[in-house]
């Protein structure tokens, strides 16, 4: 099998669509390298560029300018080869009506020519809720039924990569909490897995690396705790249980006493915890409780977007 590091590498891609007299430029000299084995979430706003680079991965979309590769196979020179590498879970809920669950995915299971044998079509619908569901027609199931049959049509083939494009909008909680671990177990498994979702909370706490998009540019691209740490501000507050006068050395963290709770700002890079409780129990502060309040993948998102847009 071919040796490669990143199951996706794309150079300097730009895509312009052109509407009526206008030019929207959804991808502007686009570099991403996506590590093998890792999941990686693609996150921006509306209109980024996401779907747009998706789409040109899987040969719906062709790109004005650049290079990319597939599991190490150029789109352009070997685009079937490149195709069979990934399976796409589009955004568009594009399910023929007509067919069971069942049909859908053998059918899907020919298009790729995978022997009756070989196929486990039964394991897949299993895998993703939709066993119950296998004789009905798709122009019967729910929303969130149809995205996890997308998800289920995407993995027929085995593929070293699953894309999803917002796989979860419209699926229910708990069924959003079983998608994500299943895909997590793919993963682990060894499939590399790249997503969109505008659930920020889901990525912080599934993907390993982030690139954040806007305007069809990538704006930051690193690791998720490399990013979490972007932001180093961090606050503290501790439910103190009597009347306290705040101590000197806390002065530098511009200590906050309201309603019986010391509230300490401090920079998580510089000052540890621990130092700070430190002072507290030199100056025979008791506290019945400590609230820690650090920033997440939403602030975060919120800064480097809205810096762009400066
Ligand atoms: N077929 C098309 N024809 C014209 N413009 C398009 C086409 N597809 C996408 N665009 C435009 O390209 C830009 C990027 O769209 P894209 O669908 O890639 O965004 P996205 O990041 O997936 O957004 P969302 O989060 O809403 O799914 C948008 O301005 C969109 O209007
Ligand atoms: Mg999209």
């Amino acid at each position: 099998m071919l040796d490669y590091k990143f199951s996706i590498d794309a150079i300097k891609v730009n895509k312009t669509f052109f509407k009526k007299k206008s030019r929207i430029n959804a991808l502007v000299d686009f570099n991403i390298q996506i590590p093998k084995g890792s999941i990686y979430g693609l996150l921006g706003p509306n209109g980024a560029g996401k779907s747009t680079f998706i789409n040109i991965l899987g040969g719906l979309v062709n790109k004005n300018e650049g290079k990319i590769s597939i599991c190490g196979i150029d789109i352009d020179t070997n685009s079937k080869l490149s195709k069979k590498k990934i399976g796409i879970v589009p955004q568009e809920l594009n399910i023929d009506p007509f067919f069971t669950p069942y049909e859908l995915l053998e059918l899907q299971a020919g298009l790729y020519g995978i022997p009756k044998k070989q196929r486990n079509t039964e394991e897949i619908l299993h895998n993703v809720g939709l066993f119950e569901q296998r004789d009905a027609y798709a122009r019967t199931l729910s929303g969130g039924m149809r995205r996890r049959l997308l998800v289920a049509k995407a993995i027929v083939h085995n593929p070293e990569m699953l894309i999803l494009d917002e796989p979860t909008a419209g699926v229910d909680v708990e069924l959003r909490a079983n998608l994500w671990n299943y895909i997590r177990d793919l993963n682990k498994k060894g499939t590399t897995i790249c997503l969109t979702t505008h659930y920020l909370d889901e990525a912080e706490e599934l993907c390993d690396y982030i690139s954040i998009i806007d305007k069809g540019k990538i704006l930051k691209d690193d690791t998720k705790n490399n990013l979490l740490n972007i932001i180093s501000n961090k606050t503290v507050s501790f439910a103190v249980q009597e009347k306290i006068s705040i101590p000197k050395e806390l002065d530098k963290y511009n200590p906050i006493l309201k309603e019986n709770n010391l509230i300490i700002n401090y920079d998580k890079q510089k000052t540890t915890l621990k130092s700070i409780i430190n002072i507290l129990n030199n100056n025979k502060i008791n506290f019945k409780e400590i609230n820690t309040y650090e920033s997440d993948l939403e602030d975060i998102f919120m800064k480097i977007i809205n810096e762009n847009d400066k």
